[in-house]
């Protein structure tokens, strides 16, 4: 029709589909409409564009949205199918939107704003998953199982305790978050291609109407930065690095009975008819495979890039989207998991006192009574040594008297030993702060659910 321009800047030659980036930026075509607003709204402001044209433009912005992405013309990208939609409603005006920015700058703030959401919702999930945790640590104070290392039982521990270990770990996945949250909530509107533009702008003005927390300051920079999505991909990688620890543990775990998975967390085997098997947390494991590989594609993409702006960057966004999208899926799938899962304590409770794991206290009690640990270590060692399994009052006397020369009990009495090998007095007896004492890890239930 009269005043529609059809323009074709989007060549591209054989090549046109490998360039566009138009799919893919279906994740910010909100955020595009929100930054062309903003944009057109202080080009108004400014006298820039005249009030009616800007008054134009926001209506034609408006049906494109109503429309939809999908509806969309063929273009490079969100940012150049908008404007051509734009121009195809109001005429060659419409190209006034475009006055004093570029796509440049115009991806990157969409970038942050889009990512502001996403980042969100990953910080919520890990909230999620940590109230989980302390709510069941509440319910298991008093569960003592086994603690591991090296993936032997080492020493006796109770359920809350080992929950807490994960809440603590999460908590510094939260704050990595929110910092990361802070950086990305800049704005780079305004800095154009990246030496800035002749028209008499208000950068401060526009992050304000997108709801950013001001202006990056270099145009240079604030067009070609990414390392916000970088800071972003590592805090969630190492999220996720942490959750395949847990979920990893849930495997074990279930492996062993020391915790019943809900049925809605496992699957059973398409062939083998006996089998439950834990599906959903091998998956969620897997997760920080994924979370690895977006950081490292982000890290090798972004490695190298030349000053200023380069097309590169088109292909880093989508591993920034990808990570986000499945931690926060994980995230939220091993909360419902803990949530659902239950601890049966009399099995935990005798799976404590294999292995003789509480060794360590009984080493413990002949240094509380003077011994040095050290020497302490050596009977104890040497009776765990004799014994199959946990030695007996009499095996422990008989390496006292290999290695001091006198009898076990001229040191401790028998009762104190007696404590030191049963699993729920030796976790008791552990109440230093942090530990898996229930008075200790009262205080640190309290402290996590302050948070
Ligand atoms: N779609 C591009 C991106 O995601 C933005 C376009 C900038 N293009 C350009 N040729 N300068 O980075």
């Amino acid at each position: 029709g009269e005043g529609v321009v059809r323009r074709d800047r989007f060549s591209g030659g054989p090549a046109r589909g490998f360039m566009s980036s138009l799919a893919a930026d279906e994740r910010i075509f909100a955020a595009d409409l929100a930054v062309d607003r903003a944009h057109v709204v202080m080009l108004a402001e400014r006298g820039i564009v005249e009030e009616a044209t800007a008054g134009e433009i926001l209506a034609a912005l408006d049906e494109v949205e109503t429309e939809g992405h999908a509806a969309l013309p063929d273009g490079e990208d969100v940012h150049e199918a908008i404007e051509t939609a734009v121009i195809e409603r109001i005429g060659p005006d419409g190209g006034k939107m475009h006055t004093a920015r570029s796509r440049n700058d115009e991806v990157a703030t969409c970038i942050r704003y889009r990512l502001r959401e996403d980042l969100f919702e990953a910080i919520e999930a890990t909230l999620a998953l940590r109230k989980s945790l302390v709510e069941a640590a509440e319910e298991e104070v008093e569960t003592v199982m086994p603690g591991y290392t090296h993936l032997q039982p080492a020493q006796p521990t109770t359920v809350a305790h080992y929950l807490l270990s994960y809440e603590a770990a999460f908590a510094r996945d939260t704050a990595r978050l929110l910092d990361a949250y802070d950086r990305t909530n800049r704005s780079p509107l305004g800095a154009a291609a990246f030496a800035g533009t002749p028209f008499d702008i208000d950068r401060e003005r526009t992050a304000d109407l997108l709801g950013f927390d001001g202006v990056l300051r270099n145009s240079m920079d604030a067009s070609s930065a990414r390392d916000f999505l970088l800071e972003s991909a590592s805090a969630l990688a190492t999220h996720a690095t942490a959750l395949s620890g847990l979920a990893e543990d849930l495997v074990l775990f279930s492996n062993k009975g020391f915790v019943e998975l809900s049925d809605d967390y496992s699957s059973t085997s398409s062939i083998m008819p006996q089998k439950v098997n834990p599906d959903t947390l091998e998956l969620v494991r897997a997760v920080a495979g994924d979370a690895a590989s977006g950081l490292s594609g982000l890290l090798t993409t972004l490695k190298g890039l030349p000053r200023a702006y380069n097309r590169d960057l088109q292909r880093a966004t989508p591993h920034a989207w990808e990570t986000v999208d499945i931690v926060s899926e994980a995230t939220a799938v091993a909360a419902g998991a803990v949530s659902s899962a239950e601890w049966p304590a009399e099995t935990l409770e005798t799976a404590a006192g294999e292995g003789f794991s509480t060794a360590t206290g009984v080493a413990d009690a002949l240094a509380m009574a003077g011994l040095p640990f050290r020497t302490a270590h050596e009977v104890v060692a040497a009776a765990a040594e004799r014994a199959d399994g946990t030695p007996d009052l009499a095996t422990l006397d008989a390496s006292a008297e290999d290695v001091l020369d006198a009898s076990l009990f001229e040191y401790v009495s028998r009762s104190d030993v007696e404590q030191a090998l049963d699993p729920v007095a030796s976790v008791e007896s552990r109440d230093s702060a942090g530990g898996p004492a229930p008075a200790a890890v009262a205080a640190q239930l309290e402290e996590a659910s302050a948070d």
